[in-house]
């Protein structure tokens, strides 16, 4: 009887850890916002990527920015491979542009601005170069109408460089 008592105890406690992992899963699959045209999310992981340059605008947003590219993305690089192969994800992350409080000539970044992203798809995203671009603040997509922007700036200035802007740094 005790025997079996404790078994089925066991059994319920079983149970409910599985329970527990089944709601801790479906919290992880929680669709995540994609932007509007192009359904682009925010990669996981993409602030542990590997840097392919700093760049800076002046006016009018004043930003510090860091372009990060996955590992298909760098490897393209380093290979100068162009156009960008299929899965290759570029990540434009910026910063506010502000001057360090320890030392007077030093800029530093203050408060995150935008992360951008760019996805290489060219079947997907076939009528806009192959990629697919997501522009988020805090997490959330910007709107259709800044979304309707990307292409045309990237495809007026650098078609000739896969609609990509950025050069990797020595
Ligand atoms: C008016 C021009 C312009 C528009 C519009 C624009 N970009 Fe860009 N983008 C740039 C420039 C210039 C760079 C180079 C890095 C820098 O100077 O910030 C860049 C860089 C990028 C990069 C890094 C890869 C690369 O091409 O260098 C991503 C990702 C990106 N933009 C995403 C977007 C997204 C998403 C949108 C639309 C919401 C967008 N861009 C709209 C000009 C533009």
């Amino acid at each position: 009887m005790k025997l079996t008592y404790l078994l089925s105890c066991a059994g319920a406690v079983l149970a409910l850890s599985g329970l527990a992992a089944v709601a801790v899963a479906n919290d992880d699959a929680k669709p995540k916002a994609a932007s509007p045209i192009y359904g682009v999310t925010i990669p996981d992981g993409y602030r542990q990527w590997e840097l392919v340059a700093p760049a800076q605008e002046a006016e009018p947003l004043n930003e510090l920015r860091a372009v990060l590219g996955n590992d298909v993305a760098m490897k393209a690089y380093r290979d100068a491979t162009l156009p960008f192969p299929d899965g290759t994800i570029l990540a434009k992350l910026a910063w506010k542009h502000i001057q360090s409080p320890e030392f007077e000539s030093a800029s530093i970044p203050g408060a995150a601005t935008t992360v951008q992203i760019m996805v290489k798809d060219s079947k997907k995203y076939a009528t806009t170069g192959g990629w697919g671009f997501g522009r988020f603040v805090d997490g959330i997509p910007a709107d259709e109408a800044q979304h309707e922007t990307c292409f045309a700036c990237h495809q007026a200035r650098v078609q000739g460089h896969d609609y990509v802007f950025t050069r990797y740094a020595p």
